[in-house]
């Protein structure tokens, strides 16, 4: 128990993608790897063992949002996070910089930390690089993520500048603050679109030899090939043997461009959030299940797919279930959208064991632009 260890296992020669083992106190993660989001404490309508049996072996949570509620004194008597919630596997929670990050005019911020007004009840609450740690310890999380400054888009270099600058301090803060038993701290890389100051924020960053690094300010808004460039520009000053995460991504084509820059692990609301109002991802692209078109289309949303969902009910029945706003749809959509991701990431790790990668990802980007979006 008590030890976390990244394992790279193989190389790709013409990109920059690899194949690797995280293994934590509470189970192996293989990479690449997507991470389902449980914001609070649940990964919306999935029971955690319907979250594993779908394939996912780490989950995502918030520390802004469980420390508004239920707080940490519940969470702390439950015994963390992981027994609150019943899920038995690796958890990796965000510091809530982020979430706090995008209050917009409830939020000020100094050296210290951050004020803001909860979004709940208006109440007022103040969050440093040491509170952030000291919840997250609370938690109980696996992998606890540095307290950051995330600039949003676009942004001025000064603003990027002094962000960068405030996430190293608050980096080396997160660093000394206590954490749980077994608990590990990745530190977040910023910078914005400014390629001196990633450089600068990874070599800053680094130099504080984490045992896995983020690469944060990306998926906020700017144009994908301007995430692509940033990244592939970040992905190389980060260490070989330690896990990269890209926060905050995780549509298909952004995993195999994501991958193909060198990135570990992806964490994004958008599969469990899109089923939540009636989208299907497939290998197609989009499927509305509003549309009127499905009202007596009998088939599967995707006929390829193997999910529970695609198995056994129709787009004419799940249009059906949105339209008279039950449940059930929001359910059988997160089920077919995780379903998906999940497999993205398993066929990207297949095709990096057998020496495919960049012929597969060509095929996969082919097929998900030939129809829709
Ligand atoms: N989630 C998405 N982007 C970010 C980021 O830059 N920082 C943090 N803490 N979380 C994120
Ligand atoms: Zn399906």
């Amino acid at each position: 128990m008590g030890f976390f260890h990244f394992q790279l296992l193989k190389k790709s020669k013409k990109s920059m993608a690899r194949l690797g083992i995280i293994r934590t106190p509470r189970g192996v993660i293989h990479t690449p790897a997507f991470m389902p989001v449980g914001t609070q404490a649940t990964v919306k309508t999935l029971t955690p063992e319907e979250v594993s049996d779908l394939g996912a072996e780490i989950i995502l949570s918030n520390t802004y949002h469980l420390y508004l509620r239920p707080g940490t004194e519940i969470i702390n008597k439950a015994g963390g996070l992981h027994r609150f919630m019943n899920w038995q596997g690796p958890i990796l929670t965000d510091s809530g910089g982020f979430q706090v990050f995008s209050l917009g005019s409830l939020r000020r911020i100094t050296d210290d930390g951050v004020h803001f007004r909860s979004h709940l009840d208006g109440s007022p609450h103040f969050i440093s690089p040491e509170k952030s740690m000291e919840i997250q310890a609370v938690l109980g999380s696996d992998i606890a993520m540095a307290f950051d400054v995330c600039a949003p888009f676009p942004c001025s270099y000064e603003e990027a500048l002094e962000a960068v600058e405030r996430t190293t301090r608050w980096a080396e803060r997160s660093l000394k603050a206590p954490h749980a038993p077994g608990q590990v701290v990745f530190g977040i890389v910023q910078g914005s679109v400014y390629p001196e100051l990633r450089e600068r924020s990874a070599r800053e960053i680094t130099a504080l030899d984490f045992p896995g690094y983020a690469v944060g300010g990306l998926s906020v808004g700017e144009p994908k090939v301007i995430m692509y460039e940033v990244l592939e520009k970040t992905t190389p000053l980060l260490p070989e043997d330690r896990p990269r995460y890209l926060m905050g991504v995780g549509t298909a084509d952004c995993l195999w461009e994501g991958v193909a820059r060198g990135v570990d692990l992806f964490d994004c609301v958008l599969p469990t959030r899109i089923a939540r109002n009636g989208t299907a991802l497939t290998s197609k692209g989009k499927v509305v299940v509003r549309n009127a078109e499905f009202a007596d289309d009998f088939s599967p949303i995707d006929a390829d797919c193997g999910c529970y969902t695609c198995r056994n009910y129709s787009r004419a029945y799940l249009r059906h279930l949105f339209k008279a706003e039950e449940i059930l749809g929001h359910r059988l959509l997160t089920i077919h959208n995780l379903y998906f991701t999940l497999g993205v990431m398993a066929e990207i790790r297949q095709a990096i064991r057998e020496d495919r990668f960049e012929e597969h990802m060509d095929e996969f980007l082919k097929q998900l632009n030939s129809t829709n979006v």
